[in-house]
């Protein structure tokens, strides 16, 4: 990438393409994805599971290789990862053997005590956690697992952060609220992120931009700009337009299907 391309694009992906040997067989994951995402963007990725989605996030991530094509960080190629990239996972990964607040201070030791138990508290706050400082993971519900995975995601403030389906296991009221929380933090922080998830409204209402992709083999099919404002009215005009065009990708044969 050019140097004025690293400044302009946080994350750059080009034609990557990535196999997994499953079964003795080489397999195709991903095909020729090409994303170039801005510094303080919201990305999210939609697609069938299988599809490739994860994947993508933990090569972005650094944490799976990849072979064939670009893939780059703030204009270095992805090598592993690293300290500014951080990834919120399917499942929660909470250390068992670790207090909820040494799972979420786990990355702060450059910080002193007091200010690694102020970022603790205030993200633990955030995400609804506060009184459960002292519990072990087991003694936590999933919603609960997964929103300490969510605190500790956004206590190490990473500039680019990768959320991999983070609200699955959430009531729709915490989810909603948890919507909001993380746009706000979004702004204020002016972090980019880029969040799978399989639902269809979140993505929208999230987004600055919609990766919608195709069944494995997983190919981008489209991108979807969301507009700022009318695209953000849930169940709006516009937003059910856009829901309209991404059930459409994933039922082909029902392009009729009314979406209420
Ligand atoms: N380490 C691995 N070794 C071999 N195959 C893998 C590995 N990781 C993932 N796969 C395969 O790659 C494909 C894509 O997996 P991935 O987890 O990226 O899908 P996904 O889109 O995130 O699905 P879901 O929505 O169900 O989470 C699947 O067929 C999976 O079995
Ligand atoms: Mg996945």
């Amino acid at each position: 990438m050019t140097e004025n391309k690293a400044i302009e694009y946080i994350i750059n992906v080009e034609h990557l393409n990535k196999q997994f040997i499953i079964d003795k067989q080489p397999m195709d994951i991903l095909k020729d994805i090409n994303l170039q995402i801005k510094k303080g963007e919201f990305i999210t990725i939609v697609g069938h599971s299988g599809c490739g989605k994860s994947t993508l996030l933990k090569i972005i991530c650094g944490l799976v290789d990849y072979k064939d094509g670009i893939v780059e960080r703030n204009g270095h190629a992805v090598a592993g990862p690293g300290p500014k990239c951080g990834m919120v996972f399917q499942d929660h990964r909470l250390m068992p053997w670790l207090k909820i607040k040494d799972n979420v201070g786990f990355g702060l030791k450059s910080l002193s005590k007091p200010e690694r138990q102020e970022t603790v508290k205030r993200y633990l706050d955030l995400v609804g956690l506060s009184g459960f400082e002292n519990s072990y993971p087991s003694q936590l519900s999933g919603g609960m697992s997964q929103r300490a995975a969510i605190a500790r995601g956004l206590a190490n403030k990473p500039t680019i952060l990768l959320l991999d389906e983070p609200f699955g296991a959430l009531d729709a009221l915490t989810r909603i609220q948890m919507q909001k929380e993380i746009l706000r933090i979004q702004k204020e922080e002016k972090t980019t992120m880029i969040m799978v998830t399989h639902d269809i409204e979140e993505a929208i209402y999230l987004g600055n931009r919609i990766v919608v992709m195709s069944a494995r083999p997983g190919e981008i099919k489209e991108i979807i700009d969301v507009d700022p404002v009318e695209g953000k009215k849930r169940n709006g005009k516009r937003f059910n337009e856009y829901k309209q065009k991404i059930y459409n990708y994933f039922f082909e044969n029902e392009k009729e299907r009314e979406v209420s």
